[in-house]
This record gives C-alpha cells, structure tokens and sequence, in this order.
C-alpha cells in the first residue's frame, strides 16, 4: 500500500492560466529557479553544520521516547489535559488536535482516545474563570503541562502562578507537584528553575529550537500523543518531506517552489498570502502557519544590516464559510494576494444528502451527492472564479488527513519558510519586535528593572479628551 501523501499544485501561478500580468512566466519561472537553487544548497550545508537544529527533529529518537513514557505515565487517571503556552507553544498543538482527532472529541467519550485536551493561550479573565469554575472539583484527575522556554513569558507565567496556587490550595504542595509536566529549556530560564525547585516532571524545548519551528518537539508532541495520535507516524511524514524539501533540483522540491512563488507575488504587488484550507481538520493550521510566516518573515532588516521593512502578510480564511464573507473582495477587490487552497482528497468520514421536499425541486441536484463532493466542487469553483479575475491560485492537495500527511506538511511549511527568509536575505529564526511589547507588559505590570521604560510608556496611557467622542 502507497503511504498517503500530500502534493503541491503551481499551475494556477502561470502567465498561461491567468495572463503575464499576474502569472509567471516559464522564463520568469527558470530566473526564479536560478535564483532559489543555490539558496536551497545554503539551507543543505547550514543543516549539516548544525544552525538549524529543527530540521533533524523528526530522526531525533530521545524526545519521542520521553514523551511516550511521560504520556503512559499520564494516562493513568487522566481525564483532561490542559496546556498553559502562548504563540509557539500552543498553536501546533492545537492544530495538532483538530487536525487529528474528532470534531467531538472532548464532549463525547466513546469519540476520544485520550483525556480533554484544553490549550490555553491567552489571559482572558472571563474564559479562565469559566474553566477554573469547572476544573476545581476535578484537579485530581487533569494533568497541566506549562509549556515556556523562558518561562518569563507574562501570559503563560501568571496562568502557571494560577494553576499551581489553586492546586497547592486544593490538593496540598505534594500532591500539586505531580499535577504539573513543564515543558521548558534544558538548563536555563525561569521555568526550569521553578521546575526543579519544585520536583516537576519535565521535558524539553531544544535547543536552537524557535518556539513556532516547535511542533514536532516535545513542547508539540506530548500533548498530541496524551490524546491518542500517533507521533511516529507523524515523525514519519515529516521524513518523507524532509527527502522532497533537500532535492537540489528545483523543479523537484516543493518547499522551493513554494517559497519562490511567494518571494515573486511579493515583490509583484501581491504582498497579502491568503491561506484557505478546504477541510475544518486544517483550520488550526492555518493559525500556525500564519505565525510561522509573521514572525519569520516580517523584518526591519537583512541579514547585512540593511533597512528593508519586508514580510508577507499571511491571512487565514476558511472554505466554504469564507466564501460568504471574504471572496468578494478577494474577486473584486486589489489583486494584491496569493491564494494556496488546502485540498483533501479523501475524507475519514462522508455524509450523503437526502432528497429534499417535492416543494423544493430546485434542489433536487444536491440529492444523493457526497458532501465531500459538495466541498470540494466549492475549492474548485471559488479557484475556478479567482482565476477569471487572474488571481494566483496555489493547491496543497493530501491525499487524505492522517499523522504523516499533517508531518509532511508541516515540515514543507517549515522548510518553505527557511527558504523564504533566504530568498529575502532576512534571519527568519529571531523576531526581536515581539520582545519590545513583551517587556512593555512587564513595564505597565511593574516588574523590577523596567521603570525606565515606564515612564516612556506614560503618555500613551494618559487618554487626551480632545481625541475622546
Ligand atoms: O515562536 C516563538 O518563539 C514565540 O511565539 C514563542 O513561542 C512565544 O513567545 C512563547 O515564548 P516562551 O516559550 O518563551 O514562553
């Protein structure tokens, strides 16, 4: 039996299919392989010197094992896993659980494989009151797993200071400590100091290892095989790409294409990459992706120094929903975006639609037909109607939604990225403008050390009643 794979679809870029003005060229098509080429030897060779430890993840066979013990060990008695983490290490394993498990998976038992899985990944007061109201009764049975490189990051800290002050209220200090699972650096950082002072269970973020690259690490699998998916075989996947992504050929490597047709839109007016999975699994992809792209590719400067102010815009949409919300102005408005559809082929489950009330003949076509069949015709005929305005079209199709396709693509999305950050001479591991609003909320919180900064701030809080209607 073939493993199923997932296949990357260019044609709809091509000056054939929607004019020179918007397509690409086969001439522009060989300049941007001649460009790309070299770039993707570069990725090679700093691979093998070490600098981007996130591409060996998938070989790496010490994480997956620890993980697998620590998820044997929570099984016993666990019935909700909940996972404190913000930005990258949160969004994969979100998209993780959407992606592979069941749309029902937390409110029906006979659908889950695992305990609840909640991920929370923000500091609403009113959210966490509500699951604080409902988890109280049931802290012996939930597993927290605080996941922070740093552990000084403001929103996971004081949903950490929360989780473990109700636990040692409630359970006593001993028995809080094995509540708790801190996923966190090696040797450094706040948390893992928290983490040993405490005894905590632990697993680590690796080193070198930027938090949105984290998925197939512990701070990503651990919460993914709690609930029952198989993280070999996603492992697996992520291999399998990593074969496709390292071919030198350019026409042979989808990562490169993908990552030239994007450096091009860009620089041809289409700054905005609207992503529009076809499939509600892949709906939490679409948030990781756009932070991997955000964060990657949005710089002030080159890797020399230069001021350049690039980045792609990524924007998630959602077929069909967004068809009723989003694609009149992708028709109509600016042709200023790149669309890559997330196709499935083969769907785990299907639903046949009835024939409808001898009233209502006009909609009698739907009688009968899959509602695959349905979703799919609408990928194609929104694709079909953004190519009549010569709108960029991009198609990642998987055969079917499985741990190694969600590996493949999850690698070929991280291995584009590289390749993008090398196209516009930016570092795509850093994202130095996040910290400024991170230490901006310590400075507004009071934090020791960040008066100064304070003080900046000060103006910006005062409200001017001239402005106020
Ligand atoms: O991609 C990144 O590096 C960020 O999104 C981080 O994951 C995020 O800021 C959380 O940081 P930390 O893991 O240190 O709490």
């Amino acid at each position: 039996m073939t493993e199923p794979k997932i296949n990357f679809y260019y044609k709809n870029v091509t000056a054939d299919v929607i004019g020179p003005e918007h397509g690409i060229t086969v001439n522009q098509f060989d300049e941007l392989a001649d460009q790309t080429a070299p770039l993707i030897e570069e990725l090679n060779d700093q691979r093998k010197a070490g600098d981007i430890p996130y591409r060996d993840l998938p070989y790496n066979e010490e994480y997956p094992a620890a993980v697998k013990a620590l998820a044997a060990q929570v099984a016993d008695g666990c019935e909700n896993f909940v996972v404190l983490g913000i930005g990258g290490s949160a969004l994969g394993n979100i998209a993780l659980q959407t992606a592979l498990n069941p749309y029902m998976y937390n409110i029906d038992p006979a659908q889950r494989k695992g305990p609840r899985l909640f991920v929370f990944d923000n500091v609403d007061p009113v959210q966490l009151s509500s699951f604080l109201e409902w988890i109280s009764d049931k802290l012996d049975r939930t597993i927290f797993n605080v996941i922070s490189k740093s552990g000084r990051t403001a929103e996971t800290a004081s949903q950490f200071l929360i989780i473990r002050g109700m636990l040692i209220d409630k359970l006593g200090p001993e028995a809080a400590k094995d509540r708790i699972i801190a996923t966190t650096d090696a040797n450094q950082g706040t948390m893992r100091k928290i983490a040993d002072d405490a005894g905590y269970r632990t697993l680590v973020v690796p080193d070198g290892v930027g938090g949105r690259f984290s998925v197939l690490s512990p701070v990503g699998l651990l919460s993914a095989a709690v609930c029952g998916i198989d993280i070999d075989a996603l492992l697996a996947g992520a291999r399998d790409m990593d074969k496709r992504v390292s071919a030198t050929d350019f026409y042979a490597n989808p990562a490169a294409i993908n990552a030239a047709i994007n450096f091009n839109s860009y620089n041809c007016d289409k700054k905005i990459s609207v992503i529009m999975p076809y499939c509600y699994a892949l709906k939490d992809f679409a948030d990781w992706y756009r932070q991997l792209w955000a964060e990657s590719l949005g710089k002030s400067k080159d890797i020399a120094g230069n001021e350049v102010f690039v980045g792609p815009t990524p924007v998630k949409a959602l077929g069909t929903t967004d068809q009723h919300s989003q694609v009149q102005l992708y028709r109509e408005g600016p042709n200023d975006k790149l669309f890559t559809f997330l196709q499935v082929n083969k769907f785990a489950a299907d639903v046949r639609i009835p024939s409808g009330p001898d009233c209502a003949p006009e909609l009698s076509y739907l009688a009968g037909a899959q509602m695959s069949k349905l979703l799919n015709s609408e990928k194609l005929a929104t694709e079909y109607a953004l190519l009549k305005d010569k709108r960029p079209c991009l198609t990642i199709a998987f055969d079917e939604i499985c741990p190694s396709t969600i590996g493949q693509f999850i690698y070929l999305y991280e291995v584009t990225t590289s390749l993008a950050g090398l196209l516009f001479a930016i570092d795509p591991y850093d994202q130095p403008a996040v910290e400024l609003g991170k230490e901006a909320t310590f400075a507004l919180m009071k934090r020791e050390g960040f008066e100064e900064l304070a003080k900046e701030i000060e103006p910006i809080a005062e409200i001017d009643e001239n402005f106020l209607v």
